[in-house]
């Protein structure tokens, strides 16, 4: 577990999810600090424990007030119930969807969340969370959202790559990389985007545009200056021509297992 901070008051929270001979996907959530501090996303379900130590170095986590959760999948919804039996006053930012496919794991009480829909905002201390529809993601509940006070992006899995290796800036990724990376992992984690109408898609791509983020801070990203915007678009563009991610059968799979751990008998 890495933690970086980021000049815009955000602890990064980076585990890396490595997967053999495909490479690396950072698992990231912020500690967003400020008037009122607040995380978004939870880490992995696998590195709870880790995750909570490096959430304890950096805030107390009784001084939260919000959980922002962006979906409920494995890789963000790991210490959500743990610090919510934790702190009696916080609260979790969420949709309906999400409180609903949370009921059916591990239901959230009715009186600690609040709902938000796509163009809707949140005061949170001094800034105003605006929630964002990103145009790439796994997860229908997904909502990602646009800080006032620092004009940031947090964009869920929009914007992942899978990486060779992961650094703590996105600028630091070579240009060529980054967009290999990002074709695989949108193929990946957003199959659906090989049937969308390119159009309407640079269409979606368009209101990121439009926001001009300062940063975007994607789970699956190290922080992307906004200046890198158009090029991470641009990547995201190419991916409902790009070849369609298709997994290992059993045959290369146990081709993997044998160079991890010898032959399977
Ligand atoms: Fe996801
Ligand atoms: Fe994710």
């Amino acid at each position: 577990m890495i933690v970086t901070p980021h000049p815009d008051g955000v602890d990064v929270i980076t585990s890396i999810a490595t997967i053999p001979t495909i490479g690396s996907i950072p698992v990231n959530a912020f500690v967003v600090h400020g008037s009122s501090p607040f995380l978004v996303d939870t880490g992995s379900i696998v590195d709870s424990d880790d995750f909570m130590t490096a959430l304890r170095s950096v805030i107390d986590p009784g001084e939260l007030e919000w959980i922002w959760l962006t979906h409920t999948d494995f890789d963000h919804i790991g210490s959500l119930h743990r610090l919510l039996a934790d702190n009696p006053r916080l609260r979790v930012i969420t949709s309906f969807l999400g409180v609903g496919i949370m009921g059916l794991f591990d239901p959230l009480p009715m009186d600690r969340v609040f709902l938000v829909n796509p163009g809707q905002s949140v005061a949170v201390g001094d800034r105003t969370l605006t929630a964002v529809k990103p145009p790439t993601f796994d997860n229908p509940i997904t909502t990602g959202f646009h800080d006032s006070r620092t004009g940031a992006l947090f964009s869920a899995d929009c914007f992942g790559a899978v990486l060779e290796e992961v650094p703590a800036g996105a600028a630091d990724i070579p240009a060529a990389a980054l967009r290999d990376g990002q074709v695989f992992w949108a193929a990946a984690d957003s199959s659906w985007l090989h049937k969308v109408d390119p159009d309407a898609f640079a269409r979606d791509l368009d209101s990121i545009r439009a926001i001009e983020p300062t940063t975007i801070f994607s789970a699956h990203l190290p922080p992307a200056p906004g200046h890198m915007t158009e090029q991470l678009l641009d990547a995201l563009a190419a991916v409902p021509s790009a070849s369609p991610f298709v997994g290992p059968d059993q045959a290369a799979f146990e081709e993997m297992l044998a160079a991890m751990t010898g032959p399977v008998s």
